[in-house]
């Protein structure tokens, strides 16, 4: 069914009162606004409402059983949705949020089934972005929202992405311009008897483990099948239409193999760093910017991955870049993005 989506735009910083209070309006009469947070776009629902949430599930085309998060607008907050937090909960709390962490904890009888695609867990975050802390504080409820894109295209950063995916399925877009992170939040398992991390994403590992030096992480791209062992955590996920080709190597042995298979048959485009994307400049072929660090690739990762979408290239070259810091996150991506494969140079 489509409806009329409103679109808002907001000041990013400062958010206006009007806006806010219409979105807030929105959600607590089971309404979807997609809305910013310093991550990506979210398109969230009343998360204690589950013909609401369900709502969530149709507008992206995601498989239901796929768990959402409940953002909440404090610490005080995460009693509504979780239970038996344990204390090292608080400690992560304390230190990471307001920000792009999410915590995987007991869940609260309060949350029902749909948000939690069943399990016994709920994964909760305060968001770190001017415009979700103020609809969360004058929604006055926890609301669950996953990332606002169709089922398993890239994450939204900008509105219009939001716009591409899924205008007419939900009712209120909140604009407040590009996203500061870029990728998604880090996702942290406190449910077993050691932290174990979910997703790296815009909380780097190094952070995590400062705090909890026992932190397990075990990626797992192995195929479609093992990956989803762990909810949400299929192996295609985040994908343009096009093909990713991922490469890694050495130097310029690197660049020399993406800049034989570029000129080949279909037409491909590049995902570069500032500093690869100078060997490039001769060919003309699209290209699109990475930046010159880990921040910056994960500020425009998905951006690019759409703008080269939009262009029509069949094929996609880009580079795994290494794993500190944001760089964990974005070589996760990617690796997704490639359905797993690393053309190794
Ligand atoms: O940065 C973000 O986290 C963004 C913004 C909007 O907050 N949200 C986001 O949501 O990325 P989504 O739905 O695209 O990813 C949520 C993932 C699920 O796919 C799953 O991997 C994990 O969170 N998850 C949720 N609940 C879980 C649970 N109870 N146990 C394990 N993993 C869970
Ligand atoms: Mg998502």
């Amino acid at each position: 069914m489509r409806i009329k989506t409103r679109h808002l735009r907001l000041d990013a910083r400062a958010p206006a009162a009007e806006p806010i209070q219409l979105a807030s309006r929105t959600i607590r009469a089971g309404g979807l606004v997609a809305f910013p947070t310093e991550t990506v776009y979210g398109l969230g629902a009343n998360a204690l409402d589950a013909a609401a949430v369900a709502k969530i599930f149709a507008a992206k085309g995601r498989p239901s059983n796929d768990p959402l998060i409940a953002h909440i607008a404090d610490i005080d907050q995460l009693p509504a949705i979780a239970r038996d937090i344990p204390a090292e909960a608080y400690a992560f709390a304390q230190r990471f949020w307001p920000g792009p962490l999410t915590l995987v904890l007991p869940k609260s009888p309060a949350v029902p089934p749909n948000v939690t695609a069943g399990l016994d867990s709920v994964a909760a975050r305060v968001p770190d972005h001017p415009v979700a802390r103020a609809l969360l504080e004058a929604a006055a409820l926890p609301i669950a929202a996953p990332s606002a894109n169709r089922f398993a295209r890239p994450s939204p950063t900008r509105a219009q992405h939001v716009l591409d995916d899924l205008d007419g399925a939900f009712d209120l877009l909140l604009d407040a311009g590009p996203t500061s992170i870029g990728v998604e939040s880090t996702i942290l398992s406190l449910v077993e008897c050691r932290p174990r991390l979910l997703r790296p994403g815009g909380l780097p590992l190094e952070e995590l483990r400062e705090l909890a030096p026992d932190l397990r992480y075990e990626p797992g791209y192995a195929n479609d099948q093992a990956a989803q062992t762990a909810p949400g955590q299929m192996l295609r996920h985040y994908s343009p239409r096009a093909r990713v080709l991922l490469f890694q190597g050495e130097g310029d042995a690197v660049l020399h193999a993406m800049r034989r298979e570029a000129l080949r048959p279909p037409r491909a485009g590049l995902l570069l760093s500032d500093a690869d994307a100078l060997t490039f400049e001769d060919l003309d072929l699209r290209v699109e910017r990475l930046g010159a660090d880990a921040d910056e690739a994960a500020f425009r990762l998905f951006a690019g991955l759409r703008a080269l979408d939009r262009a029509g290239v069949e094929r996609i070259l880009v580079r795994a870049c290494d794993e500190k810091g944001r760089g964990l996150a974005v070589r996760d991506r990617l690796l997704r993005a490639a359905v797993g494969q690393l053309i190794e140079v």
